[in-house]
């Protein structure tokens, strides 16, 4: 009889010894914790009191247990930190509260991105899971002196049959693509992805059609070149933060690549919404529009983000960098075409007149320009490239009047020669969608353009 009341008290001490062996291996996490309040929401704009966290941070503002949205602190003002949504603001409240997560201005890198296709928080897009990617990278990328960046001196294989032979890329350039809308940009990027000789292709989209991006995304995801691209998409009805986000993105998996020695293609289309973006931000802030509304903030984004490519001297890599940039209403003046002209080392312009004839890509070849071309390239190669740019300039000039038929043959012998020649060479710039023209085919077919009698 006596055992049992002992039995009682042996199984009591048990239960005491695992409760409290589970209490003494839990983490109890004592710091306080910080989190601000929604005060006052002005379009995308939000403000928070209570949370100074530096610009950059993403913030998550929760509601309850299922409604959440996130925001990326852009600026400070009296006290308050202002914020702009990533999502919209649809059901949020006054008094909501706000914590930081991660590291401010860092983001995920690696190429774990190779083969996969995200948006511009690095969430996948593509149907597959998470992108498990550890490396952290600066949003801005890290600062480099310009000695760093070490000369372009190898050709650049593009496989487009009229920009390799007439104003050849080199590795570690940045090229604009300069058109009006609807002038065939987007086609030639495709391309260019398709067809270009890299370790590595990083494909932006920032603020393109969504309807574009799922077709880019579906067709590039599938092919035998999928493993070595990442596409990071921000349709235009996202956020401008996080279309400014998407073209950060992009650069600094760019960055990331090329400093383990990596050649690579960073494709941005397009650079001039990257600029819409910016400007868009800008003004939230409060910044004054200068240059058609772009103010000074917004220009000196894109100028950056352009500097990030090229060449690494330190680690072998390169960064050879596309940029489309949109010439709004075929206007060439507009000040993100200025600033874009100025900054890269070249630019090929697409001319809707061309394109109208139907001939693409419809390059303009004596609009567009190669400032590295003459040193990378034999003197042979310099030396027909001048040769066809003359007779088709001379041809151009006067299509109206050979068109009307009010040219007579021998008043100006260079003419003459590009009206013989003009077949050939309209025949030489047009290319299909599905061609690929390597570097040595398209310098062999501009000699033998100049290698016979006529
Ligand atoms: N190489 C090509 N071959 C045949 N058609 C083409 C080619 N390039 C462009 N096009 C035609 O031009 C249209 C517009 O091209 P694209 O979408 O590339 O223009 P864009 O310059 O990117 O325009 P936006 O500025 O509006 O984005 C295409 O839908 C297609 O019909
Ligand atoms: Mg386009």
């Amino acid at each position: 009889m006596a055992t049992y009341p002992l039995r009682i008290a042996g199984n009591m001490q048990q239960l005491i010894d695992q409760t409290l062996a589970a209490i003494g291996s839990l983490s109890l996490e004592l710091a306080p914790r910080r989190f601000g309040r929604v005060v006052a929401c002005d379009g995308g704009l939000i403000e928070v009191s209570g949370l100074g966290v530096p610009i950059g941070t993403i913030c998550t503002i929760a509601q309850g247990a299922s409604l959440r949205h996130r925001a990326e602190t852009i600026g400070f003002r009296n006290g308050h930190t202002m914020m702009m949504m990533l999502g919209d603001t649809v059901l949020l409240r006054p008094g909501a509260e706000v914590r930081a997560e991660g590291k401010p201005g860092m983001l995920h890198v690696g190429s774990e991105f190779l083969g996969r296709a995200v948006d511009g928080a690095g969430e996948p897009i593509d149907g597959g899971g998470p992108v498990l990617a550890t490396t952290t990278w600066p949003a801005g990328g890290h600062r480099v002196g310009a000695l760093d960046r070490s000369r372009v001196t190898q050709m650049f294989d593009c496989g487009i049959r009229s920009l390799n032979a007439l104003t050849t890329f080199g590795v570690g350039q940045r090229i604009g693509i300069m058109a009006g809308s609807g002038v065939g940009k987007s086609v030639l990027m495709d391309m260019i992805v398709d067809n270009a000789e890299a370790d590595a292709v990083v494909v932006g989209l920032i603020g393109e059609r969504a309807r574009e991006v799922s077709d880019f995304v579906s067709r590039h995801m599938a092919g035998e070149r999928a493993a070595n691209t990442a596409i990071v998409a921000v349709p235009a009805d996202h956020a401008a933060n996080l279309r400014l986000r998407g073209a950060m993105l992009a650069t600094s998996i760019a960055e990331h690549l090329r400093s383990q020695g990596k050649r690579v293609l960073l494709i941005l289309d397009s650079l001039t919404r990257v600029a819409h973006a910016a400007r868009e931000i800008g003004i939230l802030l409060g910044e004054p529009g200068a240059a058609r509304g772009y103010p000074p903030s917004a220009l000196s984004t894109i100028t950056k983000m352009i500097e990030r490519a090229g060449n690494s001297k330190e680690t072998g890599g390169a960064i050879t960098g596309i940029y489309t940039v949109l010439a709004d209403g075929d206007d060439h003046n507009d000040p993100v075409v200025d600033t874009a002209r100025a900054i890269l080392d070249g630019h090929i312009v697409l001319s809707r007149e061309i394109a109208q004839r139907g001939q693409y890509p419809a390059v303009d070849v004596g609009a567009s320009l190669s400032r590295v071309m003459n040193d990378i390239v034999s003197v042979e190669h310099v030396e027909n490239a001048r040769k066809f740019r003359a007779l088709s300039a001379s041809f151009e000039e006067n299509r109206d009047l050979i068109m009307m038929g009010a040219y007579r043959q021998g008043t100006d012998s260079l003419l003459d020669e590009a009206i013989i020649r003009q077949p050939r060479m309209s025949d030489f710039l047009a290319q299909g969608t599905g061609e690929r023209v390597d570097m040595t085919s398209a310098t062999m077919q501009l000699s033998h353009l100049f290698s016979d009698g006529h």
